[in-house]
């Protein structure tokens, strides 16, 4: 599988995900938990496992019947079937595993902000309004959802967001490894997990925007509590 394919594969995994606990976490809203406490959600974790299984399966079939079949005209079928599929599985499962990963690192990596990187500088009112218009916007996914299908009137948030950035955020440090998370990275981890889209371009005007914006949405946050 060509690499553009695979990360489009997990991206729908990561949205197949968020599907169910779009729902879940509503009904956790109404009743009163915080969000953060409850189970993780383990949106790469489990994207992998299911990535790397699906994988593995697909290919330890193919390789076990191309095999069975080759090694079965000269030793007997029922013997050689068994041993290539045994052969077929281990192989295919560890190719999974493997590829799995290399796609989570480099979305982990993507989510944090690169070296030498200068945010866009704009002026902050219009950031703000296009920025809005963004956090409305379900273009910028790939599953039809946008920012404020999760968020609106301040829904989604934990109490987190009410802290200075960078600050721990259990989604960044449970799914992407990050300790501390700026506002802008934020906005990528809910561009990559929730989302389930490519990250937008770092230094660009829609992240600046989605960026200004989410402070908006933070102060409003703030002033409700
Ligand atoms: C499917 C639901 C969903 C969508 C869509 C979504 N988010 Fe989130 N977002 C969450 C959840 C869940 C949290 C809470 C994460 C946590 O506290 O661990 C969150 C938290 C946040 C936070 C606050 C983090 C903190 O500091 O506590 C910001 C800012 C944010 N999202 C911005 C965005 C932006 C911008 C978009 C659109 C690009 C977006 N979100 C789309 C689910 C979503």
């Amino acid at each position: 599988m060509s690499t553009d394919k695979n990360r489009k594969e997990l991206l729908k995994k990561l949205s197949r995900n968020l599907m169910v606990s779009v729902p879940m976490m509503t009904v956790v809203a109404v009743a009163g938990f915080n969000a953060s406490s409850g189970p993780g959600l383990g949106l790469i974790p489990s994207a992998e496992a299911a990535q790397g299984e699906a994988e593995g399966e697909a290919r330890g079939e193919a390789e076990g019947e191309a095999r069975g079949e080759a090694e079965g005209s000269a030793k007997g079928e029922g013997e050689a079937e068994a041993r290539a599929e045994g052969e077929g599985e281990a192989e295919g499962e560890a190719e999974g595993e493997a590829e799995g990963e290399g796609e989570s690192a480099k979305l982990k990596k993507a989510v944090r902000r690169p070296e030498g990187y200068t945010p866009y500088q704009g002026n902050v009112a219009d950031l703000r309004a296009q920025g809005e218009k963004l956090f409305n916007d379900t273009s910028l996914s790939s599953n039809g959802l946008s920012c404020a299908t999760c968020h609106a009137n301040g829904a989604g948030y934990n109490a987190s967001f009410k802290n200075e950035y960078p600050h721990v955020v259990a989604m960044g440090q449970r799914d992407f490894g990050m300790d501390m998370v700026h506002l802008d990275e934020m906005v990528q981890i809910c561009m990559v997990a929730p989302m389930a889209a490519e990250p937008l371009e770092w230094g660009s005007e829609e992240l600046a925007a989605l960026t200004e914006y989410s402070r908006v949405e933070q102060k409003k946050f703030i002033d409700k509590q």
